[in-house]
Formats: structure tokens, C-alpha cells, sequence
């Protein structure tokens, strides 16, 4: 109960099995990673970042939380942002959604889960912004699947906001932002074809 002997035992035979189809796979790790993406996705365990994209560790730089959301005074999101952008030099930041996101269901319902609540917030300004297109459909589980769409779309133009990205941006560092969802019941990505490049982009919409 206290050791948790069962996953240092899943971490010896994967560490093993890396090792064996790559003899320097963690010497070359521990001394540089150059990720190509930042991921910003939730923190449901269905949806783990690496595996849904066959990445490998070193291939992608990850930031989780629940329901996906930026949020301008969010000193760790921004952190892992400005760090991935300026230091790490990601070409892509993408947001990625999922449908039957719980956070975005509370969301929806107004359900009292306590402090959670004010971080759900959020995603409750989007409902509000968007509650015309929303109370149109007409099932809560369509209304459910859209918000989770119209969330991910919304921390794109909030990422695209960042001092970080119009800094990179405006000194004409090349970094993409895009929105794609996560569907649990097939394990397939969709791209949201909200894809922010520069600021014209970001004016245009
Ligand atoms: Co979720």
C-alpha cells in the first residue's frame, strides 16, 4: 500500500524495453530535450498526451489541467508556455479538447464540486458567450460535445493573446497554435481548423 511496488515494476520493464530498442535513448535524453511541440490538454487520465500522438519522451513539452484552459493570470501556464516558446523554440502549440470532458460537464450543469468550481469558471464564460449556439441544440449531449469544441477554440484565441506568442510573433519567431478535440470512444484526433499563425490571423477572426 505504501511502496506502490507495482508501478516501480512497470517502470523497470519499460525503462528496459526503451533501452533495449535504443541503447542510448536515456543518455541522449538527460543531457538535451529539443521538443518540436508544446501539448496544452486536460488532466483526464484518458487522454494521455504522448501516447494519443505515438510520441516518444523528449518529443513533446506537456501542460495539463482540467478542462484545458488558459487563462491570462495563470503563472504555471504561462510558464510552460513562455519556456517552450523562447527557450525550447516549439514550432506548434496545440490545445487539445476532449469530448466527455467531466470539467466541462460540470461546467455545463453548474454542479457544486467545491473549489474546482472557480477554475470552471471559465469554461462557464465560454457557455455564456456562445449559450445562443449552445441552447439551439438540442440534447445536453450535444450541447455537451459543442462546448467542449467551443472551449478548446476559446484557449486558442486566448493563447494567441499571450505577450508570449505576440512577442514571438512580432519578432518573427514562426510558431503555430492550434485547436484539435480528442474523441475517447474511437481514440481519434480531429483538427478544429482554427489554426492562428501571426497576428493578422488573430485580427481576422
Ligand atoms: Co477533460
Amino acid at each position: 500500500m505504501r511502496s506502490l511496488q507495482q508501478l516501480f515494476e512497470n517502470n523497470r520493464t519499460w525503462a528496459a524495453d526503451m533501452t533495449r530498442q535504443d541503447p542510448e535513448f536515456f543518455r541522449r535524453l538527460s543531457t538535451q530535450q529539443s521538443p518540436h511541440y508544446l501539448w496544452i490538454g486536460c488532466s483526464d487520465s484518458r487522454v494521455p498526451a504522448n501516447q494519443v500522438v505515438g510520441l516518444v519522451p523528449g518529443e513533446m513539452f506537456v501542460h495539463r489541467n482540467v478542462a484545458n484552459v488558459v487563462v491570462h493570470t495563470d503563472l504555471n501556464c504561462l510558464s510552460a508556455i513562455q519556456f517552450a516558446v523562447d527557450v525550447l523554440r516549439v514550432d506548434h502549440i496545440i490545445v487539445c479538447g476532449h469530448y466527455s470532458c467531466g470539467g466541462i460537464l460540470a461546467a455545463l450543469q453548474d454542479n457544486k464540486l467545491g473549489l474546482i468550481e472557480n477554475w470552471l469558471r471559465h469554461v462557464q464564460d465560454v457557455r455564456a458567450k456562445h449559450r445562443a449556439e449552445l441552447d439551439a441544440l438540442e440534447t445536453e449531449e450535444k450541447q455537451h460535445a459543442r462546448l467542449c469544441e467551443l472551449n478548446a477554440i476559446e484557449q486558442v484565441t486566448n493563447l494567441s493573446r499571450t505577450t508570449v506568442v505576440r512577442d514571438a510573433w512580432s519578432r518573427g519567431q514562426a510558431v503555430a497554435v492550434h485547436g484539435w478535440i480528442y474523441d475517447l470512444s474511437d481514440g481519434l484526433l480531429r483538427d478544429l481548423d482554427v489554426t492562428v499563425a501571426s497576428e493578422l490571423e488573430v485580427e481576422r477572426k
